[in-house]
């Protein structure tokens, strides 16, 4: 199946930056957010993001203009209803998901595959709300969604095989690198992520490092891009916090069960870049200082 428009939902950090690579691929977008504020400030992501690709010569003027052009916003739900594709980017709320779904179900015609770009909610509880539980799929795209190069495509025990083919080819036409896995919590990326950061925060609390020598360990002992911490708080600890309870929920191991100090670091409101203090304090975000947790 040929796709042609696509419909995104939700413009914030994972929604913005899918709409941006989708158009920047060549494909024609209606972005729907709630407010004209919410979409201001997603679209003036989209504009910096694509200036920084302007500014490394990976992007030049006319290229940024014609994606932009092909970028549509609204408020309203209803204007998706002619998308060959719509990706949902909304909040991590399983009520909320499903009465989107349902009511893209009653909108959009037979032929409109629907998406998830969930993290770590269900599915196939999402495509249960929906008469089209054969045409919905998982679209599981990593932060910053410009930048990084793999997508997970999940399918289900109901999803067909065209849909599923469909969407991988859709993440290749897009220049990413598919994946595909199945229907379970955390897929690929975040069921060895999750435990591997929350073990981090285990480590630091048993004194085997401070957080800046935990993170130099990995970026430079393993050549990761972050070391955990630096990770952390760029993902969000109120995000790690939700998918590892879900991931806990679902498979009840130990080693997805979040710890003590990630729950009151975001019980404390410290959920990383995003809110100015995690593991580090973001008050000079050019030089992050590791925060004293006092943990000894
Ligand atoms: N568009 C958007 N952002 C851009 C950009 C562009 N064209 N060019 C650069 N950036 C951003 C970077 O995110 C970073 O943000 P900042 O402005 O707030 O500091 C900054 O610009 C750094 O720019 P650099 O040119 O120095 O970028 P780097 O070459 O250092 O690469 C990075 C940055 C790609 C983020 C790299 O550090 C990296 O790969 N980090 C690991 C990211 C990662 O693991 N992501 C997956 C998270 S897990 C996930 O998403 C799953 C979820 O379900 C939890």
């Amino acid at each position: 199946m040929e796709i042609q428009k696509v419909g995104v939902v939700g413009c914030g950090l994972m929604g913005s930056g899918i709409a941006q690579v989708i158009a920047q691929a060549g494909f024609s977008v209606t972005v729907r957010e709630v407010s004209d504020e919410l979409l201001d400030k997603g679209f003036q992501g989209i504009e910096r993001s694509l200036q920084k690709f302007v500014e490394k010569n990976q992007l030049s003027e006319v290229e940024k203009k014609a994606t932009l052009s092909r970028l549509r916003r609204t408020t309203s739900v209803a204007e998706l209803k002619d998308s060959d594709l719509v990706i949902e980017a909304i909040t991590e709320n399983p009520k909320l998901k499903k009465e989107l779904f349902a009511e893209l179900d009653r909108l959009c015609p037979k032929h409109t595959i629907l998406a998830s770009n969930t993290s770590s909610i269900s599915i196939t509880e999402m495509a249960a709300a929906t008469k089209r539980p054969e045409r919905f799929i998982g679209l599981h795209f990593m932060n910053p969604v410009p930048l990084m190069k793999l997508v997970e495509v999940i399918r289900t025990i109901q999803t067909s095989d065209e849909v599923f083919e469909t969407g991988v080819a859709f993440a290749e036409k897009l220049g990413k690198v598919p994946v595909r896995t199945w229907d379970r919590v955390g897929f690929i990326v975040n069921r060895l992520l999750i435990p591997y950061l929350l073990d981090c925060i285990h480590a630091l609390e048993q004194g085997f490092g401070s957080i800046p020598d935990i993170d130099k360990s990995i970026h430079l002992g393993l050549n990761h891009p972050m070391g955990p911490f630096t990770l952390l708080d760029f993902v969000g600890l109120d995000t790690t916090l939700y998918i590892a309870e879900i991931m806990f929920e679902e498979y009840r191991e130990p080693r997805f069960a979040p710890p003590p100090l990630l729950k009151r670091l975001v019980a404390a409101g410290w959920y990383g870049r995003k809110s100015g203090r995690g593991f580090y304090d973001y008050s000079d975000p050019k030089n992050p200082k590791p925060m004293n947790l006092q943990l000894t």
